[in-house]
Formats: C-alpha cells, structure tokens, sequence
C-alpha cells in the first residue's frame, strides 16, 4: 500500500480540524491497512518510532488498540500511567510536552479537559492523538465510519441516529457527520443535549457537505428510518456519582427491539463500548442480528494504525 504523506506531522484532536477528503483518506487507509493485516501482508510503517500513551482514564479498546497496532506497524508504544510519570505529580503539561518530544515521535492522550490536550499540542512539536476528553472522542468514530462504510458502502447520505446522552461520542459523531453528509439526529432527554459550541461548529459544516443534523427529544422521531442506530452510556468517566440521577432521566433512551421496529429494516446498531447492559442497551439488541458492535471493536485497530500511519 503507498502511504499517502499528507497529514504527516498533524495533530489529530478534533475531526472538525479536518477537511472530507483527509477523513476520507485516513478511512481509506484503514481499510487498506485492514486488508493487508487479514491477508498476512507485513506493513512497518513506522519501523523505529515511538508512541507515547498517556491514560488519565480507564480504557481497554483505546489502549489495545493503539498499543496492538503499534507493534503491528513495527514501532513501539509506551503505557504512560499518570499514577507512575511525574505529570501525575503535577510537572506541567508544558515541561511534559517538551521532554516528551525530544524522544518520541507521537504522543496519545486519553483525558477529562480538553484544554489539557490543546496545551500538550501547543508545546510538543509531535503528533498528538485525541484517545478521548470530555468533549471528544475522534479516533472511535474514525472507526464508525469505516464499519457504516463496510456495512453501507459509504457515510454520505446515511441517517444516524445517536439515543442518549449528548457527550463526548456524541458530538465527535456530528463533526464527523458534518463533514462527511452523513445525517446525524441525537435523541437526549431534556437538559442533556450536545454543547451548543459544537452544534454551531458542526452545523457551519454541515451546510458545506449537506448533512442535516437534529437535536430533539423524542427517541422514535431520531430512529425512524434510521440506517444506524448508535447509543452510549448514560454516564460516562467522570459522571459516576451522577449515574443514578441521570438513570431516571434516560430510561426512555434504551435501545431495545421495540425503538429498533422504527429503524430502517436493514439498520445497523453500533456502540462505542463499553456497554451497561441493560440499561441503555439490551442484551437482545447487543447480541442480536442488527449488531455491528464487535465488528466496530475491531476496527478500532485498524482505524488507529492509520492515523499513527498517516500522521506520525
Ligand atoms: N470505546 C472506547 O474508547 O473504549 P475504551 O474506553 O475501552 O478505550
Ligand atoms: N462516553 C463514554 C465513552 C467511552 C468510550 C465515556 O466518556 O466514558
């Protein structure tokens, strides 16, 4: 597979930093670099580099993938647990950025503000790859649009619908919508709805590609005739204590077989995982024949290998 070098250098924090023909190009690439892993093609890319990985948060899928793929594209990665490097002690993001781009050349981070991973960007003269903030999560919907790809032959044009609370996921699903004409309708309970600054953000984008993107509050009026049903959990990292207040507020969010009847026939169900089962998703709907869930897992993997590929 040639590389493309385009976005070599990028940070990769936000989808909306990044024009349809570069998502489109790092979709392509994973589904290339998919391809060439399944039919036992070695690809070293990134033969002698080093990635970083620093987790201020729990993360399985993030951190397999990220580390799994590095390996896989001949580099190494580097687990970078706050409660072991001195940024957990309070060194600064800034003095951390430096030192850490004299010796890598990547940094992943996965944490609460957003900001932090802005001000790491600032002062590292590495990429640095959004694993997940408050306010986004970028490199999972790389992933689900390359699984709506491998499903529906492309985003443009596809209706999804996203049940639940309006999050990190969430909003990275509306820039990555916006984007790419895929419609995305968000289904919230009152008072849970995407931040405003996004939606804005989104919309101006939106307009370019033809996307039409929605807010309301009724489940059935998103998911009608909807080609993806995608949920998450009602409380993310960081909302524990708010759980079991806003379980009161989501108990009409739950994806079940019931919401699924108004979907298109054909519609796919994603989640970012991990899943609360039974709550906002059952196991019948997880585990049935519309879940491309697992699939979505895995490719993961692959869309994570193209952005180190492509960036680093
Ligand atoms: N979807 C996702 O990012 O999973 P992890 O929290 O396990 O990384
Ligand atoms: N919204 C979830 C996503 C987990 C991958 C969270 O932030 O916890």
């Amino acid at each position: 597979m040639d590389l493309s070098t385009e976005l070599k250098g990028r940070d990769f924090i936000s989808l909306h930093d990044f024009t349809r023909a570069e998502i489109s190009l790092i979709i392509d690439t994973a589904m290339g670099l998919k391809k060439e892993l399944k039919s036992g093609i070695l690809h070293p890319y990134l033969a002698g580099k080093t990635l970083g990985m620093i987790f201020q948060k729990s993360s399985t899928r993030t951190r397999v993938a990220f580390e799994v793929g590095m390996y896989q594209l001949g580099g190494h990665a580097l687990f970078l647990s706050p409660r072991d490097i001195q940024l957990g002690r309070g060194e600064s993001i800034k003095d951390t950025a430096l030192v850490l781009s004299r010796m890598l050349e990547g940094i992943m981070i996965r944490t609460f503000s957003h900001d932090e991973v802005l001000e790491l960007a600032k002062w590292a003269d590495i990429p640095i790859i959004n694993g997940l903030t408050d306010l986004l999560h970028p490199t999972q919907v790389i992933g689900d649009m390359q699984t709506i790809t491998e499903y529906k032959g492309g985003v443009e044009g596809i209706k999804l619908a996203f049940v639940g609370d309006g999050n990190n996921v969430a909003h990275s699903l509306l820039f990555g919508g916006a984007k790419m004409g895929m419609h995305v309708s968000i289904a919230c309970p009152p008072g849970y709805e995407p931040d405003a600054g996004v939606l804005r953000l989104a919309e101006e984008d939106a307009r370019q590609s033809g996307a039409r993107l929605s807010v309301v509050h009724d489940p059935l009026v998103a998911v009608e005739g909807a080609d993806v049903v995608y949920t998450d959990v009602w409380a993310s990292m960081g909302q524990e204590g708010e759980a079991a207040e806003k379980e009161q507020h989501f108990m009409q969010y739950q994806v079940n077989k019931r919401l699924m009847s108004v979907a298109h026939k054909d519609a796919i169900v994603l989640h970012c995982l991990p899943a609360k089962r039974g709550k906002e998703i059952t196991d019948e709907v997880l585990d049935g024949p519309q879940s491309a869930v697992f699939d979505e897992a895995e490719n993961r993997l692959h869309a994570h290998k193209a952005i180190m590929a492509l960036v680093m």
